[in-house]
């Protein structure tokens, strides 16, 4: 780590090395996650988030209830940036064969994610297709040929400087919604991965993944259009590509997401 040049910083820094100490390795900055208990997303969308209140810290424990620590209030995210990452590589090996949930008896493919280990985008999807599975790559489909254009034509960004993942990495039968018992199951994995290339913006592509990343329950609808943050990472909702290919009618709204996405970025 280094050298703090002033006073908060060196405090921080012996906080750090407090919590490293007591065996924690992960440190998050995420002062509007919403509760797992929030009955509405409203309360996390950053333009309704208080501005003179100091910023709360949460700390990653095995339970999760999220604890405020008795961190000094900072506007940094310097707890994100002190925290050791973990390779996309490491986080592949510990997923190892995966068998920690049924969808490993009918995958072909476990498919873990693909583009630029430092992306400033990462998209998250819901969980691999017939054609993922085949191929071990996620949005190689129909769906995906549309991401692409999303991305390479809509925000002219070359697909692989993007990173592109899924909340499951196996493909559910008849490609059903995953189960709760899956999300869970998987859940981290997605997480670390989002840790370890620390984008400047996530987004996350229909229901699965929102409701996922931000531990809500709402329509789409009404998800969209706004940001949130996970983990002090400013997060975008928008359409899934494949249900856009059902209601192309949804594309307009998707764009002018995407165009919100390209505004953070440029700013
Ligand atoms: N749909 C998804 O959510 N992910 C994929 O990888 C492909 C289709």
């Amino acid at each position: 780590m280094e050298k703090p040049e002033n006073p908060d910083l060196a405090e921080l820094a012996k906080w750090l090395r407090y919590y490293r100490d007591l065996g924690f390795t992960h440190i998050f900055r995420s002062p509007l996650q919403p509760s797992p208990l929030a009955e509405t997303p409203v309360a996390v969308a950053t333009a309704a988030a208080p501005t003179t209140e100091p910023e709360a810290y949460t700390i990653a424990m095995p339970t999760r209830t999220p604890k405020p620590a008795a961190v000094p209030p900072s506007g940094s995210d310097l707890f994100a940036a002190a925290a050791p990452r973990e390779s996309l590589e490491k986080i592949r090996e510990d997923l190892g064969d995966c068998q920690r949930c049924k969808l490993s008896q009918g995958r072909k493919t476990i498919v873990f994610g693909s583009g630029n280990p430092k992306a400033e985008i990462v998209f998250v999807g819901e969980g691999p297709g017939a054609d993922e599975d085949e191929q071990g790559l996620p949005f190689v489909g129909r769906a995906g040929q549309l991401l692409t254009d999303m991305i390479e034509k809509g925000l002219k960004i070359p697909r692989p400087d993007v990173y592109i993942c899924n909340i499951i990495k196996c493909r559910p039968p008849q490609n059903r919604k995953p189960e709760k018992d899956e999300i869970a199951a998987c859940r981290q994995f997605v997480e670390r991965q989002i840790d370890s290339i620390r984008p400047r913006v996530i987004c996350a592509l229909g229901a699965t993944a929102a409701e996922t990343l931000l531990n809500v329950k709402e329509a789409m609808g009404r998800l969209r259009g706004r940001w949130y943050e996970f983990r002090g990472i400013p997060l975008i909702v928008t359409y899934h590509p494949a249900f856009l290919l059902r209601d192309p009618s949804k594309k307009s709204e998707t764009w002018s997401d995407l165009k919100m996405l390209l505004a953070r970025l440029a700013g």
